[in-house]
Protein backbone atom coordinates (compact mmCIF):
# COMPACT_ATOMS: atom_id res chain seq x y z
CA UNK A 1 0.00 0.00 0.00
CA UNK A 2 1.43 3.24 -1.01
CA UNK A 3 1.88 5.83 1.87
CA UNK A 4 -1.11 8.14 0.86
CA UNK A 5 -3.66 5.41 0.32
CA UNK A 6 -2.94 4.10 3.78
CA UNK A 7 -3.02 7.95 5.03
CA UNK A 8 -6.29 8.27 3.69
CA UNK A 9 -7.49 4.81 4.13
CA UNK A 10 -6.80 4.72 8.52
CA UNK A 11 -9.94 5.10 10.35
CA UNK A 12 -10.69 4.59 13.56
CA UNK A 13 -12.94 1.27 13.83
CA UNK A 14 -14.53 0.14 17.12
CA UNK A 15 -16.14 -2.95 15.41
CA UNK A 16 -14.26 -5.95 15.23
CA UNK A 17 -14.87 -9.20 12.99
CA UNK A 18 -13.54 -12.64 14.55
CA UNK A 19 -11.08 -13.39 12.28
CA UNK A 20 -7.89 -14.02 14.07
CA UNK A 21 -4.94 -11.83 14.37
CA UNK A 22 -1.25 -12.37 14.06
CA UNK A 23 0.77 -11.47 16.89
CA UNK A 24 3.76 -11.00 14.38
CA UNK A 25 1.61 -8.22 12.72
CA UNK A 26 1.14 -6.37 16.11
CA UNK A 27 5.03 -6.74 15.87
CA UNK A 28 5.29 -5.26 12.45
CA UNK A 29 3.39 -2.03 13.75
CA UNK A 30 5.26 -1.26 16.80
CA UNK A 31 8.22 -1.71 14.07
CA UNK A 32 7.09 1.27 12.31
CA UNK A 33 6.65 3.00 15.77
CA UNK A 34 9.84 2.60 16.40
CA UNK A 35 11.14 4.47 13.24
CA UNK A 36 9.85 7.68 14.30
CA UNK A 37 12.00 10.50 14.97
CA UNK A 38 13.25 10.86 18.38
CA UNK A 39 14.52 14.03 20.50
CA UNK A 40 18.17 12.64 20.63
CA UNK A 41 16.88 9.41 19.01
CA UNK A 42 15.67 8.36 22.34
CA UNK A 43 13.15 5.90 21.93
CA UNK A 44 11.62 5.95 25.28
CA UNK A 45 8.71 3.84 24.12
CA UNK A 46 6.97 0.82 25.61
CA UNK A 47 4.05 -1.32 24.46
CA UNK A 48 2.34 -3.97 26.14
CA UNK A 49 0.36 -6.68 24.04
CA UNK A 50 -2.37 -8.16 25.72
CA UNK A 51 -5.21 -10.82 24.27
CA UNK A 52 -6.26 -12.44 27.68
CA UNK A 53 -10.00 -11.95 27.75
CA UNK A 54 -10.11 -11.22 31.62
CA UNK A 55 -7.36 -8.24 30.74
CA UNK A 56 -9.04 -7.19 28.06
CA UNK A 57 -12.20 -6.93 30.29
CA UNK A 58 -10.59 -4.84 32.66
CA UNK A 59 -8.92 -2.62 30.26
CA UNK A 60 -12.42 -1.91 28.92
CA UNK A 61 -14.12 -0.96 31.83
CA UNK A 62 -11.39 1.28 33.09
CA UNK A 63 -11.74 3.07 29.41
CA UNK A 64 -15.33 2.74 30.33
CA UNK A 65 -16.01 1.49 26.23
CA UNK A 66 -17.39 -1.28 26.21
CA UNK A 67 -16.49 -2.20 22.42
CA UNK A 68 -12.64 -2.20 23.53
CA UNK A 69 -12.70 -5.91 24.91
CA UNK A 70 -14.06 -6.75 21.62
CA UNK A 71 -10.88 -6.54 20.06
CA UNK A 72 -8.75 -9.44 19.42
CA UNK A 73 -5.65 -7.59 20.59
CA UNK A 74 -5.14 -4.78 22.70
CA UNK A 75 -2.02 -2.75 22.56
CA UNK A 76 -0.69 -0.16 25.49
CA UNK A 77 1.82 2.54 24.54
CA UNK A 78 3.15 3.66 26.97
CA UNK A 79 6.23 5.96 27.95
CA UNK A 80 9.11 7.15 29.75
CA UNK A 81 10.02 10.48 30.47
CA UNK A 82 13.38 9.97 32.61
CA UNK A 83 15.64 10.31 30.19
CA UNK A 84 14.23 13.09 28.12
CA UNK A 85 13.57 15.08 31.17
CA UNK A 86 17.26 14.95 32.63
CA UNK A 87 18.49 15.66 29.20
CA UNK A 88 16.48 18.27 28.13
CA UNK A 89 15.09 19.52 31.33
CA UNK A 90 11.23 21.15 31.05
CA UNK A 91 11.13 20.49 27.13
CA UNK A 92 11.48 16.56 27.86
CA UNK A 93 8.08 15.45 29.07
CA UNK A 94 6.95 17.63 26.29
CA UNK A 95 9.35 15.96 23.96
CA UNK A 96 8.02 12.53 25.32
CA UNK A 97 4.04 13.00 24.65
CA UNK A 98 5.41 14.62 20.98
CA UNK A 99 7.19 11.60 19.68
CA UNK A 100 4.83 9.02 21.68
CA UNK A 101 1.94 10.81 19.34
CA UNK A 102 4.57 10.32 15.96
CA UNK A 103 5.07 6.68 16.95
CA UNK A 104 1.30 6.32 17.08
CA UNK A 105 0.39 7.42 14.05
CA UNK A 106 3.50 5.44 11.94
CA UNK A 107 2.01 2.49 14.40
CA UNK A 108 -2.18 3.38 13.43
CA UNK A 109 -0.60 3.59 9.42
CA UNK A 110 1.10 0.19 9.73
CA UNK A 111 -1.74 -1.37 11.21
CA UNK A 112 -4.13 0.12 8.06
CA UNK A 113 -1.10 -1.08 5.71
CA UNK A 114 -1.53 -4.44 6.99
CA UNK A 115 -5.67 -4.60 6.36
CA UNK A 116 -5.94 -4.35 10.25
CA UNK A 117 -7.67 -1.64 12.36
CA UNK A 118 -7.26 -0.08 15.33
CA UNK A 119 -8.63 3.49 17.29
CA UNK A 120 -6.63 5.73 19.28
CA UNK A 121 -8.09 5.39 23.07
CA UNK A 122 -7.29 8.35 25.34
CA UNK A 123 -10.00 7.60 27.94
CA UNK A 124 -8.82 5.97 30.52
CA UNK A 125 -8.01 5.95 34.13
CA UNK A 126 -4.30 5.84 34.39
CA UNK A 127 -4.02 4.82 38.29
CA UNK A 128 -6.42 1.92 38.02
CA UNK A 129 -5.12 0.83 34.26
CA UNK A 130 -1.40 0.67 35.98
CA UNK A 131 -2.93 -1.53 38.35
CA UNK A 132 -4.06 -3.79 36.11
CA UNK A 133 -1.20 -4.30 34.04
CA UNK A 134 1.86 -3.51 36.36
CA UNK A 135 2.98 -0.49 34.95
CA UNK A 136 5.42 1.44 37.48
CA UNK A 137 3.84 4.80 38.79
CA UNK A 138 6.63 6.89 36.73
CA UNK A 139 5.41 5.19 33.41
CA UNK A 140 2.92 7.50 31.40
CA UNK A 141 -0.26 5.49 29.45
CA UNK A 142 -0.01 7.75 25.96
CA UNK A 143 -2.54 5.08 24.17
CA UNK A 144 -4.88 2.50 24.38
CA UNK A 145 -5.48 0.41 20.84
CA UNK A 146 -7.41 -2.37 20.15
CA UNK A 147 -6.58 -4.42 17.31
CA UNK A 148 -8.47 -6.62 14.83
CA UNK A 149 -10.44 -6.89 11.34
CA UNK A 150 -13.15 -4.30 11.06
CA UNK A 151 -16.84 -5.85 10.71
CA UNK A 152 -17.21 -4.00 7.93
CA UNK A 153 -15.06 -1.30 5.81
CA UNK A 154 -15.50 2.21 6.56
CA UNK A 155 -15.41 5.06 4.18
CA UNK A 156 -12.24 6.83 3.97
CA UNK A 157 -12.82 10.84 5.40
CA UNK A 158 -12.13 13.77 3.41
CA UNK A 159 -10.76 16.92 5.64
CA UNK A 160 -13.22 18.44 7.87
CA UNK A 161 -11.25 22.14 7.69
CA UNK A 162 -10.48 23.89 4.44
CA UNK A 163 -6.46 25.04 4.00
CA UNK A 164 -7.39 28.34 4.11
CA UNK A 165 -8.22 28.35 7.70
CA UNK A 166 -5.31 26.11 8.27
CA UNK A 167 -2.52 27.53 5.74
CA UNK A 168 -0.60 30.57 6.35
CA UNK A 169 1.40 32.29 4.13
CA UNK A 170 4.83 33.47 5.16
CA UNK A 171 3.50 34.70 8.58
CA UNK A 172 0.82 33.85 11.06
CA UNK A 173 -2.45 35.48 9.71
CA UNK A 174 -1.71 35.60 5.94
CA UNK A 175 -4.11 33.29 4.19
CA UNK A 176 -3.74 34.77 0.45
CA UNK A 177 -1.24 32.61 -1.12
CA UNK A 178 1.91 34.70 -2.80
CA UNK A 179 2.32 34.87 -6.73
CA UNK A 180 5.81 33.34 -5.70
CA UNK A 181 4.60 30.02 -5.04
CA UNK A 182 3.88 29.70 -8.60
CA UNK A 183 4.67 25.96 -9.51
CA UNK A 184 1.84 23.92 -10.29
CA UNK A 185 -0.30 22.46 -7.67
CA UNK A 186 -0.63 18.35 -7.92
CA UNK A 187 -3.47 18.53 -6.55
CA UNK A 188 -6.24 20.87 -6.20
CA UNK A 189 -6.54 21.94 -3.15
CA UNK A 190 -8.50 24.92 -3.58
CA UNK A 191 -5.39 27.81 -4.35
CA UNK A 192 -5.36 29.73 -7.16
C1 LIG B 1 -5.71 11.65 21.67
C2 LIG B 1 -6.92 10.91 21.13
C3 LIG B 1 -7.81 10.31 22.01
C4 LIG B 1 -8.90 9.59 21.53
N1 LIG B 1 -9.70 8.94 22.43
C5 LIG B 1 -10.72 8.17 21.97
C6 LIG B 1 -11.50 7.40 22.88
O1 LIG B 1 -11.29 7.40 24.09
N2 LIG B 1 -12.51 6.64 22.35
C7 LIG B 1 -12.78 6.58 21.01
O2 LIG B 1 -13.70 5.86 20.62
N3 LIG B 1 -12.05 7.30 20.12
C8 LIG B 1 -11.03 8.08 20.56
N4 LIG B 1 -10.23 8.76 19.67
C9 LIG B 1 -10.48 8.63 18.22
C10 LIG B 1 -11.19 9.83 17.64
O3 LIG B 1 -12.53 9.87 18.11
C11 LIG B 1 -11.15 9.73 16.09
O4 LIG B 1 -9.80 9.80 15.67
C12 LIG B 1 -11.94 10.85 15.44
O5 LIG B 1 -13.32 10.69 15.66
C13 LIG B 1 -11.69 10.94 13.94
O6 LIG B 1 -12.06 9.73 13.29
P1 LIG B 1 -11.00 8.87 12.45
O7 LIG B 1 -9.93 8.39 13.40
O8 LIG B 1 -11.79 7.74 11.84
O9 LIG B 1 -10.39 9.75 11.41
C14 LIG B 1 -9.15 9.50 20.12
C15 LIG B 1 -8.24 10.11 19.24
C16 LIG B 1 -7.14 10.78 19.72
C17 LIG B 1 -6.15 11.39 18.75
Amino acid sequence: MKLLEAIEKRRSVREFSSRKVKWSDILEAIDAAARAPFAGSINNLKFIIVSNEKTKNEISKQCQQNWIATAPYIVIACSDETRLSSLYNFRGPIYSRQQSGAAIENFLLRITDLGLSSCWVGAYADELLKQILSIPEHINIEAVLPIGYAKSAKKTKGVNVSFEKMINWEKWGQSKKPNRFNDPSTRDHGFS
